[in-house]
């Protein structure tokens, strides 16, 4: 870095900096350039992971498999971790991050952001009877709980024993209790979309990829 920065080739807002002991603010690091070009050294990272079936949201486990098992060696020590979490057997959407406040806000019960959940379910096919009870707002009444009213659910109901939820609310395993309370059970479950982050085309299970800066702005203007 010595070197790089005695050939002149680093520039803050057009001011080339030799200092080695400069020290870089956040406001400063996006407009650093090297060699011209802007190097994105932005204190945080954001990504989007394919959750795989068979792993914990966590970042260490002593047992099992966990997401933090699949982060490249060189981002280990970032101190990424899930924002929310998926169930073991859940697939699919996964934001992980460094950025503890947008984590915090994310996962508020304040912060209303669809999440869309493609469900496979056993039992009868649902009809348009579960549709209106979901879509109305619907009170889980469970053994040894308190009543819990629910917002409203957007159901769509798909061939074959599957159906699309989306919910604006993260309660634990909301999915799996309110298919339960219609008498059913989900058999598989897959996470389509937060807000608008979605999976890129072809992305395996395992695999992630860095937000461009436009989907990191529209998670944090919440749309
Ligand atoms: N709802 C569930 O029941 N499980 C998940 O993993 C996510 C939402």
């Amino acid at each position: 870095m010595k070197e790089i920065l005695r050939q002149g080739r680093v520039s803050l807002n057009g001011e080339v900096i030799r200092d080695p002991s400069f020290s870089v603010t956040e406001e400063m690091a996006s407009a650093i350039t090297l060699d011209g070009q802007l190097i994105h050294a932005g204190q945080y990272l954001y990504f989007c992971l394919n959750k795989p079936d068979g792993y914990l949201t966590a970042m260490t486990d002593d047992r099992l498999p966990c997401v933090g098992d699949l982060l490249p060696a060189n981002l280990k020590t970032k101190k990424i971790s899930p924002v929310g979490r998926l169930d073991y057997h859940t697939t699919g959407v996964l934001l992980l991050t460094n950025d503890g406040d947008l984590s915090h806000r994310l996962t508020s019960p304040k912060w209303h952001r669809e999440k869309a959940y493609l469900v496979t379910y056993s039992g009868d096919e649902l009809t348009k009877k579960e549709k209106v009870l979901f879509e109305s707002g619907m009170t889980l009444h469970e053994k040894d709980h308190a009543p819990e009213k629910l917002k409203p659910a957007d159901l769509e109901i798909l061939p074959d024993h599957q159906c699309r939820l989306i919910l604006t609310e993260g309660k634990t395993h909301q999915v799996k209790r309110m298919i339960a309370a219609t008498g059913r059970s989900v058999t598989a479950l897959h996470r389509e979309r937060i807000g608008t982050l979605t999976l890129r085309e072809g992305q395996m299970p395992g695999e992630m990829y860095a937000l461009s800066d436009e989907e990191i702005r529209l998670l944090k203007d919440g749309q």
